[in-house]
């Protein structure tokens, strides 16, 4: 007798993703970067950094689902022209980087520990991969839609869509039927319960591996706005590495303000005013 599945467990693995999921997508959209970024309040450097991660991620992501593409665990879901992101990424990061992006973007720890993992489902459980690319490429066609008006607001960017390419999807007509097609295809996966299992599991991950770049990236804003605080001893400054050797500093924004040279040195600072007074002092007593 065939034993019915229980409430908690959906029989389609789009909706069993889906609720599985769900208590860390609110994670997710609480991380204090993401919060910050629904409020608006995202600024140049922070999109620099998120959107350098993201080029790392989708690169990785995309050479796996490339070594995959015509094996069962993922083929169905092979969606090149319409979902793959490098492309967008690459002119997203000449216009943020300039011409020489390749040398200029950083590659934070966290961005790394998620590369890491993409290679590893890719290349030795191939049938997990399908976790990954519903995690990026569904949330891209949802909150993604939301995220791109933001940063074009925020930053003041032009219509057109320059800068925010990997938002937008041109082969897509529409993102709601497209989400319908790619779960159908997810649901015609055929998997045993034991992978089922580990691929809600690696969704769960997934998604981790986002909020602790959120969390990541959040920090060194974080430490940059203390790095301009006059108080910071300059040996404290924590700085993530630019290429394979992190050894580059990141560039400072354009038009930021230098530190003054009195603001760094209360020294020099209490001895003018102690200068100051003395002259006063005998000033006054010239007069007398
Ligand atoms: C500011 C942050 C975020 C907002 C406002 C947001 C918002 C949304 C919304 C409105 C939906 C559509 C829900 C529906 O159609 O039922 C959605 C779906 C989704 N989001 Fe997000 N999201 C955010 C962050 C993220 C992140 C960081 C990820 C993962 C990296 C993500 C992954 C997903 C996925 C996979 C879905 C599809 C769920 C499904 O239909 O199975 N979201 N999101």
């Amino acid at each position: 007798m065939e034993r019915p599945q229980p409430d908690s467990m959906p029989q389609d693995l789009s909706e069993a993703l889906k609720e599985a999921t769900k208590e860390v997508h609110v994670q997710a959209e609480n991380a204090e970067f993401m919060k910050n970024f629904q409020k608006g309040q995202v600024t140049q450097k922070g999109f620099k950094l998120v959107m350098a991660s993201l080029y790392r991620i989708y690169v990785a992501l995309e050479e796996e689902i490339e070594r995959n593409r015509d094996n069962p665990v993922y083929a169905p879901l092979y969606f090149p022209e319409e979902l793959h992101r490098k492309a967008a990424l690459e002119r997203d990061m000449a216009f943020w980087y300039g011409a020489r992006w390749q040398e200029a973007i950083p590659y934070t720890q966290a961005t790394r520990r998620y590369v890491r993992r993409l290679q590893d489902v890719g290349r030795r459980q191939p049938e997990l991969l399908v976790a990954h690319a519903y995690t990026r490429y569904l949330g891209d066609l949802s909150g993604g839609q939301v995220l791109k008006k933001i940063a074009q607001k925020a930053l003041a960017l032009p219509s057109s869509g320059e800068g925010v390419d990997f938002f937008t999807f041109p082969n897509i007509a529409s993102p709601t039927k497209f989400k319908q097609l790619y779960r159908s295809r997810m649901n015609s996966l055929e998997m045993t319960p034991e992978v089922r299992q580990r691929v809600l599991e690696e969704a769960k991950t997934a998604f981790l591996l986002n909020i602790q770049l959120f969390e990541e990236l959040q920090e060194l804003l974080s430490q940059d706005a203390e790095d301009q605080s006059p108080s910071q001893a300059p040996g404290l400054r924590r700085r993530v590495g630019s290429g394979a050797q992190d050894s580059t500093p990141m560039e400072t924004p354009r038009g930021k303000p230098q530190l003054s040279l009195l603001s760094q040195a209360p020294l020099l600072r209490w001895v003018l005013t102690l200068s100051f007074l003395v002259a006063t002092v005998a000033v006054g007593l010239y007069v007398m």
